[in-house]
């Protein structure tokens, strides 16, 4: 096997989701822990007290103790090398989550086992499921009072839209905790005593030799819902896990570290390698010869005493050899790309070499926007677009002092093209900011202030719905406005049609059907073409 297809097959890489409080920071730094990437993990008490988990670096997220923009770990566990892209983990979940999960091969839920599974989480999901990457489900916290796990698996088929298996079965909850069954291996972890694990016969749960460890209650309870889980529960099937159709669930303790190292070997087990990646000229392959890779993520003021920006790149295909030359697919342009950095969160480590399925973050003085393709393929490679999420809510945004403006323009500017936030202006050059999730504004306006000194004022706006309109210039469109629409133009200077609501919208497209083509996006890397 060529030292490539070597490399490539022991690669995974994942996106940690979940909802604030799950235990999202704390398994992290369990995983990290396990791989040996970092020494020494701390509790995640000692973190909110003092220090602050790898992952959580900015100011917004310190002060909050909420993490707002991703950030990429690696480690290496029996032989595999393993990338976590942190997602921020907030209530509505914005932009940038979605995108990093179009840069992952396998996504790990998170859930509190004794919260249950919430609505928001419907959207990632569909994100998911859209590019068929497997979900894994961690339920957390078993050392807690529980929700009863055949409900979880309910509530979570019901969220999730899909069926669940479960590779591992909790023995009890809270005080009454005592271990995980594990379905594939037969065998239970026990939790009381020296953590030990038993090997049952063939007879599974039904070996006598559990009741020497387990309650009466427990013992009864794990037979019946095993039994269960044989007769109607859905089969475990690799094949439908790998492909995204069938959710493996497993239980256990972050904090405690109990339950994961089973997950982590079953998600190694289970979990895809790097596979071909959709592009313009058919599938690229992760053991082509040429080196490709996509920009998922912008992030300036990583460091505020560097003031850079850094370029985050999935790679697609080849090696990575630092002081490579590739070329964007975008502008043509040649690059040689002698600084790159693999991220453990703000501490940097240069990179001499990475191969598909690694991500490097490349330093970028303006360069990139999100979607890029870089290559060093003579073709001109464009992988598929990512999936731009339209807009839900807007706000209109002005400095409070007008002297500011060149540095407000200028970080409106920035944070547009990180795609922290969509921006729209008028034709009276005012400016509307476009969100998907409410936190985006927050984090928006905090960084204007702390990154570039500007105070903003934001006031709501009554627009929810933005269509873009395909092929035709914005001169074209004017005659289209009326009291209920405002014309603006994104930061591609594309025409983009503001309604107050879905109705409003509909009404619109319906009256104007013959004359406009409205879309909910539209794909920045369209112009780009096919040929050689
Ligand atoms: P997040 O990144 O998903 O937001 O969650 P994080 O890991 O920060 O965990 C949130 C809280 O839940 C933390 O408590 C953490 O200790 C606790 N936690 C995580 N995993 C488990 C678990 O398996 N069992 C229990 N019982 N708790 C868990 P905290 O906010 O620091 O509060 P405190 O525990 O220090 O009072």
């Amino acid at each position: 096997m060529s030292q490539l297809k070597q490399e490539v097959e022991r690669r995974r890489i994942f996106g940690i989701i979940s909802h604030p409080d799950a235990g999202k920071t704390t398994l992290t730094e369990k995983l990290l822990l396990h791989g040996g990437a970092i020494r020494e993990a701390g509790t995640v008490k000692a973190r909110k007290n003092s220090k602050h988990a790898k992952s959580d670096w900015m100011e917004i997220e310190k002060q909050r103790g909420i993490s707002v923009t991703s950030s990429v770990m690696q480690f290496i566990y029996q032989d595999k090398v393993v990338s976590i892209m942190d997602t921020p983990g907030h209530n509505d979940f914005g932009e940038d989550t979605y995108r990093v999960l179009t840069s992952v091969d396998s996504a790990v839920m998170v859930i509190d086992a004794a919260k249950g599974i919430e609505t928001q989480t419907k959207k990632l999901f569909q994100v998911c499921r859209m590019r068929g990457i497997p979900i894994f489900t961690f339920m957390n916290k078993l050392d807690r009072q529980a929700k009863d796990p055949l409900e979880l698996m309910e509530e979570l088929e019901e969220v999730l839209g899909m069926p669940s298996v479960a590779i591992t079965w909790p023995i009890g909850s809270g005080m009454q905790f005592e271990g995980v069954y594990d379905r594939m291996k037969n065998e239970v972890h026990l939790f009381r005593g020296e953590k030990s694990t038993l090997q049952l016969s063939e007879d599974g749960v039904n070996d006598p030799v559990l009741a020497d460890h387990l309650s009466e209650e427990n013992l009864t309870n794990l037979r019946d819902e095993i039994d269960l889980l044989d007769g109607a529960g859905n089969e475990i099937d690799v094949e439908a896990i790998q492909s995204g159709k069938l959710t493996p669930v497993f239980f256990g303790t972050a904090l405690v570290d109990f339950g994961v190292t089973a997950f982590l070997n079953h998600y190694l087990d289970m979990s895809p390698a790097p596979e071909a990646r959709k592009s313009n000229v058919g599938p690229i392959n992760p053991t082509s010869e040429d080196f490709s890779g996509f920009v998922f993520k912008i992030q300036a003021n990583m460091n505020p005493a560097h003031r850079d920006r850094i370029a985050f790149v999935r790679i697609c295909s080849g090696v990575f050899e630092r002081g490579m030359d590739v070329t964007l697919t975008r502008t043509g342009k040649k690059i040689k790309l002698s600084q790159s950095t693999q991220l453990m969160a703000n501490d940097r480590e240069t990179v001499d070499q990475a191969f598909a399925g690694d991500v490097i973050g490349i330093y970028d003085s303006g360069t990139y926007q999100i979607g890029d393709t870089i290559t060093t393929s003579k073709q001109k490679i464009a992988f598929e677009a990512l999936p731009t999420f339209p807009p839900e809510l807007f706000m209109r945004v002005s400095p409070i002092n007008s002297l500011k403006s060149k540095h407000f323009h200028k970080g409106v500017e920035q944070l547009a093209q990180e795609g922290a936030i969509q921006v729209y202006r008028n034709e009276y050059n005012e400016i509307y900011l476009g969100a998907v999730g409410q936190l985006q504004f927050e984090v928006f306006e905090y960084r204007l202030n702390n990154e570039y000194g500007v105070d903003i004022r934001m006031e709501p706006v009554s627009y929810s719905v933005a269509r873009w309109v395909k092929d035709k210039e914005l001169k074209a469109l004017k005659p289209f406005q009326d009291s209920r629409n405002m014309l603006v133009t994104d930061r591609w200077e594309r025409p983009v049609f503001l309604f107050a609501n879905e109705f409003t919208y509909e009404r619109f497209a319906e009256r104007h059907a013959d004359d406009l083509t409205l879309v909910e996006a539209l794909d920045v890397n369209e112009e780009i073409g096919t040929e050689e």
